[in-house]
């Protein structure tokens, strides 16, 4: 595995990726910071050495390197999910890639339902905290000791600072941001109105599918993550409404300007 990340890197620096700083994850819905990279290398995920096998969903996948508002970037455009069948090792295997090309730093999005009837749709909010529910840990295998701690203390899985930073930004440029736990679960369905009962109850925020296990290995990796969500439906078990994934998909999108902002002037001053 450790020879496989190696090969994995090699073709990345080969292809010119070079010392990135930060490492940053764009969910279902938020591709469109990657129209701002300039000098951009494109890598398909397809071609990348032992990266994941690519479903069709998945042509789309890519890996790009570029510069970000002054900083040197590496972005995927697409990630992968438990619910399409791959397992948490391959799932994270990305953000390992990106940490063995000197990542500093991982910006991770991602689009949630959210559980806090204080939350709107099309509100971002920065995750402080996770529940996961996804019945298993991408630390979970035999060779783990030889990428870092295995017991790894989850005390404080998003940076402080990072929080702080973005809470700051938000202030200046009049955008809207919410702090809460997120739940990661499999999915693919969304949840009933009793699981979001459930939710509720056990203090999450906000729920989605992702995110979870990226933020535990940039933990074991000890590289500082934030994480924010587009909130793309409102989960009140009480007065559910239909929805559905065009829905979340196109909520996403209209929200999608507030957390390029957010991100990009977050990338200026860190
Ligand atoms: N559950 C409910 N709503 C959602 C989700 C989810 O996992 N993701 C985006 N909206």
């Amino acid at each position: 595995m450790v020879k496989q990340l190696d090969e994995t890197r090699d073709y990345l620096i080969q292809r010119g990726f070079e010392n990135p700083e930060i490492g940053i994850v764009l969910g279902t819905g938020l591709g469109q910071l990657v129209e701002d990279i300039e000098d951009a290398i494109v890598a398909h995920y397809n071609h990348i050495p032992h990266f994941p096998v690519s479903t069709v969903e998945f042509h789309k996948g890519k890996l790009i390197y570029g510069t970000l508002y002054g900083k040197k970037v590496v972005v995927m455009q697409g990630r992968f999910h438990h619910y399409e069948g791959y397992d948490f090792f391959e799932i994270t295997y990305p953000i390992r890639a990106m940490e063995s090309l000197g990542v500093k730093k991982f910006f991770i999005s991602n689009a949630a339902g959210a559980i806090n009837p204080d939350f709107n749709k099309g509100e971002l909010m920065i995750l402080d905290d996770h529940i996961n529910l996804q019945a298993g840990s991408p630390l979970a295998f035999k060779e783990v000791s030889l990428f870092g701690e295995r017991f790894v203390d989850m005390y404080q899985p998003y940076d402080p600072d990072l929080l702080e930073a973005a809470f700051k930004v938000a202030k200046e440029h009049h955008i809207k941001l919410n702090k809460g736990v997120y739940a990661a679960v499999i999915g693919p369905q969304l949840e009933t109105r009793a699981e979001y009962r459930y939710l509720k109850i056990i203090g999450a925020d906000a729920v989605g599918m992702s995110t979870v296990p990226e933020v535990i290995v940039a933990n074991q990796l000890k590289v500082p993550v934030l994480a924010i969500s587009v909130l793309t439906d409102e989960c009140d078990p009480d007065n559910l409404q239909p929805v559905s994934v065009e829905e979340i998909i196109a909520t996403a999108n209209k929200a999608e300007p507030q957390m390029i902002k957010l991100f990009k002037e977050l990338i200026k001053i860190i």
